[in-house]
Parts: C-alpha cells; sequence; structure tokens
C-alpha cells in the first residue's frame, strides 16, 4: 500500500495559499487521521514568481498546466483559480488522467456542474466541491449525506457575506447603501468590483449548484431569478423592522408541485426565523424536510481558512476513499428531470410601499385595484405624511407573482399613485 498521497494546488490567490498553509501545517494532523502523508508536491500559478505568504520550501511552482498534468504522482488536484476557462479545461483534464479534484469554483459548477460530473463519473474519479456554497459551513455534506432519506422541501441561505454586512450595518446604523458599500470596500468587506455581490450574481450561483444537489436535478445560472440589493433603502429596512422583519439577501430553492423553484432576492423575515439574526459577514442556511424537520447551518461562508477547511475536508473525504478504494462514490449525475417555476408562477407574499395622495377612499381605490388580481392584504400600515402625500406600507397574503405584478402595473396608472416606492418579498412565514 502507497503511503503518500500526493496534491497539486492550482491557483495561489488568497485561498490556493491558505490551503498550502494549512496542508503544510496540519500534515501531522491529516496523517494520523487518514493513515496516508498528505504531500503538496507541486504548485501552478500563472505568475510563478509572484511574493506568497508562505514559505513554499522547495516545492516547485510554475506556470505550465502540463506540469501538474503530466506528473503521474500527483493523485488529487485542488482547483483554486476560480473563473470558467481554463480552470474548466484543467480540471476535465485533470479528471480524464484519473486524478481527482477539489474545487471551490462556483462560477464553474454553476454553469457546467454536470457536464464536469460526467466526465468524472467517466473516469471514475472524485470531483468534490464543499467550498463552492458557504465557505467552511457543510451543507453540500450535509445534503448529500446527512439529509438525503427525506426529500428536502426547502432550502433557503444567507450564502453572500458582502451583503450580509452590507444590510446588516444599514439597520444597525441606518445608513445609505451606497455609503456603507464605499466603506464596505475600503474595510476589505467589499471587492473593488462588488457587482457579483451586491447584485445577486454570486448567490444565484449558490443557489443553482443547492438546487441541484438538493432536488436531483440539474439547475442552473441561467435557471435562477435573480435580483440584488442595490435598490434597499435605509426606509425599507426601517420600515420593515418596524413591522417585525428584517431584510436578508436569500437565495430561496425550493421544490413545489409545479417544479422547482431557485430565486435570489432581497426578502423579508420576521425576526422570529432563526436566519434573520444572522449578522455581518456570517451566512447561514436553512434547510426543510417532512421528517427532519429543520436544520440550520451557520459559520463563515468566505475568507482564506473558512474556505480552506472545506477544500482540506474535501481532501480528505478522497483520501479516504482512495484508501478504501470507492473513490465515484458520491457522484452523481442529473439531467433536467424537474422543470423549473418561471418566476411568474411563483407564489409569495409581498411587503409594498405605496405613496399616495392623502385623500378620503384613497384606501378603497387601491384595495380594489388588487383585489382585481386577487391580492388579498394581511396589514396595511399608514407611515407619515410626505409632503402632503400618504405614505402607505402593505404586506399581502400569498400571491402569485405575475397576478402581483399585474395588480402592481394597474395601482401605477391610478390617479391617486403618486409613486410606488418599494416592492419586496416575504418568506418565512
Ligand atoms: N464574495 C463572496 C461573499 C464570497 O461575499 O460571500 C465568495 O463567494
Amino acid at each position: 500500500m502507497m503511503d503518500t498521497i500526493n496534491i497539486a494546488i492550482i491557483g495561489m490567490g488568497t485561498v490556493g495559499q491558505g490551503v498550502a498553509i494549512m496542508l503544510l501545517k496540519q500534515s501531522e494532523l491529516l496523517e494520523k487521521q487518514l493513515g496516508y502523508k498528505l504531500v503538496l508536491k507541486r504548485i501552478l500559478e500563472k505568475f510563478y514568481d509572484k511574493q506568497l505568504d508562505f514559505d513554499r520550501g522547495g516545492i516547485p511552482i510554475s506556470g505550465e498546466w502540463q506540469d501538474v498534468l503530466g506528473d503521474p504522482d500527483i493523485h488529487i488536484v485542488v482547483e483554486t483559480m476560480g473563473g470558467i476557462e481554463p480552470a474548466k479545461t484543467f480540471i476535465t483534464e485533470a479528471l480524464r488522467s484519473g486524478k481527482h479534484v477539489v474545487t471551490a469554483n462556483k462560477d464553474l459548477l454553476a454553469l457546467h456542474g454536470q457536464e464536469l460530473f460526467a466526465v468524472a463519473k467517466e473516469s471514475g474519479a472524485d470531483l468534490y466541491f464543499e467550498a463552492s456554497v458557504g465557505g467552511a459551513i457543510p451543507i453540500l455534506y450535509s445534503l448529500r449525506q446527512n439529509l438525503t432519506s427525506d426529500p428536502i422541501q426547502e432550502v433557503m441561505g444567507i450564502v453572500n457575506g458582502t451583503t450580509n454586512y452590507i444590510l446588516t450595518r444599514m439597520a444597525d446604523e441606518g445608513g445609505d447603501f451606497s455609503a456603507i458599500l464605499a466603506d464596505a470596500q475600503r474595510l476589505g468587506y467589499a471587492e473593488v468590483n462588488p457587482a457579483s455581490d451586491v447584485e445577486g450574481t454570486d448567490s444565484g450561483r449558490k443557489a443553482a449548484i443547492l438546487s441541484s444537489l438538493a432536488f436531483h436535478s440539474q439547475v442552473t445560472l441561467d435557471d435562477v431569478y435573480i435580483q440584488g440589493i442595490t435598490e434597499i433603502t435605509r426606509e425599507d429596512i426601517l420600515f420593515a423592522e418596524q413591522m417585525g422583519y428584517a431584510i436578508k439577501l436569500l437565495a430561496i430553492c425550493k421544490e413545489t408541485a409545479g417544479g422547482i423553484e431557485a430565486r435570489v432576492h432581497p426578502t423579508l423575515l420576521p425576526k422570529s426565523h432563526p436566519l434573520s439574526t444572522v449578522q455581518d459577514t456570517f451566512n447561514a442556511i436553512f434547510v426543510k424536510g417532512g421528517h427532519f424537520g429543520e436544520v440550520m447551518l451557520y459559520g463563515r461562508g468566505a475568507g482564506r481558512f473558512p474556505t480552506a477547511c472545506a477544500i482540506l475536508g474535501d481532501v480528505a473525504e478522497i483520501v479516504r476513499n482512495i484508501r478504501f478504494n470507492c473513490s465515484g462514490r458520491l457522484t452523481r449525475v442529473y439531467g433536467r428531470e424537474k422543470g423549473i417555476v418561471p418566476i411568474d408562477d411563483v407564489e409569495t407574499r409581498f411587503f409594498m410601499r405605496l405613496l399616495l395622495a392623502d385623500m378620503p377612499g384613497v384606501l378603497a381605490v387601491v384595495t380594489k385595484a388588487l383585489s382585481k388580481y386577487n391580492v388579498s392584504l394581511e396589514t396595511v400600515n399608514q407611515m407619515d405624511l410626505i409632503e402632503g402625500d400618504a405614505e402607505l406600507v402593505f404586506v399581502t397574503h400569498l400571491v402569485r407573482e405575475g397576478d402581483m405584478r399585474r395588480a402592481l402595473e394597474e395601482i401605477g396608472r391610478l390617479e391617486v399613485t403618486k409613486k410606488i416606492v418599494t416592492v419586496l418579498r416575504v418568506e418565512g412565514v
């Protein structure tokens, strides 16, 4: 029996270096648990002469993929490059040559996951990806293993730390989105280009990965309805709070009679819902099943070492598979077994702020327009008068999104309507 597992890391960004540091630091702990010595044998980095945050000693670093692919002694490739290409080609070639792969690459998996799993299956190699959703939180492992006997009904998650940080500060300080985003960038909590975080794409990728695993059917980024937090104002947060809700950017994945719902949008959650208490850059994922009930996993969703720990957990699992000769045991390839529910057919509750002329009968006119499209109201609150107009805040009962849209179009045409200020969805009631 061999006693060494050789690893290559491809991509020496923050996370790749974190994996290298952890691997070198914890080699004794890993060896004790796994019965193999894990050796970092090669590093691939496009900028191969870049300054690293650790002493790589004699570990060779190269800018040439062929140096890794062509080394028959590499058992596991850890992909921390990110992006679609060349990561996709490298992962495909590594799997085809019988190397196992661990990746944190949500961009790639959300678009081409099933294609890559098919290559893994054909090759009998493992492709693990725990770090792609929720960083250190073992949500994918839980969905694939612990919760596997019970059909998953719903997965709702705060899966983006940047936006949770911004929304938390907007709620705590009453600040504006753009000022807090600028401050978050200054403090290093938001990227220089924050678009994929604040516009919801990062959460959308994670929603695609979570939905595919939870519901055993292919869901890609293009299937996910996505709305970010750029339009959320301090008043939205304040009024939602006054009515007992927090506003969170959620990835929502549900299986309904009509198919799979996969959507990302700012969402009002009752303060009694456990996800509403998740603050700052933390992530949490809340899962519902008919038999296990409710499970919530909480932790660090990003960052060098939380992500590196998830990656090394996958490495450890692959090593166990090698040891017991059962590589490929968790690889599933899903086709489009279930349809995606179009957003117009999704049923939710809505929170709506309307600026209306302050005159008798105005509420009756609005409720008439709503009832025409089957929108029934749960609560109506009148806020302060703004320059003679009345701000009213409504929360609806469950309504089909398409009906709500048509009702809003009609409300927008009413003479009494000065402005439809905000429309947001409500979950977790
Ligand atoms: N930018 C992400 C976040 C981490 O803010 O959570 C990587 O997915």
